[in-house]
């Protein structure tokens, strides 16, 4: 049975990216900053992880142990309400909790757990980036924190993927489209706002569809790619 690890398994996105990987078969490591009921209600092992925290991260690994990784999506994430993150408004507190979770968190959990997906066989790692995050396709401005946060994301899984390229693990970068999670307010007031479940389900089609062969680049939910 292959394993994977999903972070921000505890809402949203990464709560429908687990279920759809336990469906599929695979050993599922749930971690969330929060253990709730939601958590735990996922019929997989449910763990603590706050991203942020070398020390959670190493607590984190270590409970792995030596278990091949064939999986590792990196979503947890975060986006600060967007009169705290204004160019009249963001401060560096603001920056650094968003980069913290965003960037430096799936930079670091990944490097944690690479000796398990060095141990799998054509090991995969995502992480849930945003087309906000694509400098070229900026047209409105704002979300200063978030905006950087997910394109220094991208610029780290872009050289996650050609350092592992050779030892044959290849890197996903995600767009979902808008989402109705907690952190759109559900959606509220967007239209082509879709449910995580289908975020999900489209995601890992993506996923599944891409090897070595197509490492490090940004892809769309609908399965189109994305510019830098
Ligand atoms: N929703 C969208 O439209 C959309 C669009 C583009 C990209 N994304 C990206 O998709 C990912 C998932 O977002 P979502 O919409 O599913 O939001 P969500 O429902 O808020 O899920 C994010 C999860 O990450 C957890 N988390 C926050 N800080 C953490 C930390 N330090 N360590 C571990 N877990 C932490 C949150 O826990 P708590 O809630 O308990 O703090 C929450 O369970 C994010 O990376 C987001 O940027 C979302």
């Amino acid at each position: 049975m292959p394993t994977a690890v999903v972070t921000g398994a505890n809402s949203g996105i990464g709560h429908a990216f687990a279920q759809v990987l336990i469906r599929e078969g695979y050993d599922v490591i749930a971690a969330d900053i929060n253990v709730t009921e939601k958590l735990t209600s996922l019929q997989c092992d449910a763990s603590q992880l706050d991203v942020t925290s070398p020390s959670s991260i190493a607590s984190f690994a270590s409970h792995i142990g030596d278990r091949p990784i064939d999986l590792l999506l990196n979503i947890a994430g975060i986006m600060l309400p967007k009169d705290e993150d204004a160019l009249s408004t963001v401060s560096l507190a603001a920056l650094t909790q968003t980069f913290a979770v965003n960037t430096f968190g799936p930079l670091l959990l990944t490097q944690a757990l690479l000796p398990n997906l060095l141990r799998a066989d054509r090991a995969k790692v995502g992480v849930m980036s945003s087309r906000v995050g694509s400098i070229m396709d900026n047209t409105s401005g704002g979300s200063y924190a978030y905006r950087a946060s997910k394109s220094a994301a991208n610029s780290v899984f872009k050289n996650l993927a050609v350092d592992l390229r050779g030892k044959g693990v290849a890197v996903v970068i995600m767009h979902p489209g808008i989402v109705k999670t907690q952190m759109t307010d559900m959606g509220r007031g967007i239209p082509e706002a879709v449910a995580p479940e289908e975020a999900a389900e489209k995601l890992w089609g993506v996923v599944k569809g891409k090897g070595v062969q197509d490492t490090g680049r940004f892809w769309h939910r609908e399965g189109f790619e994305l510019p830098w």
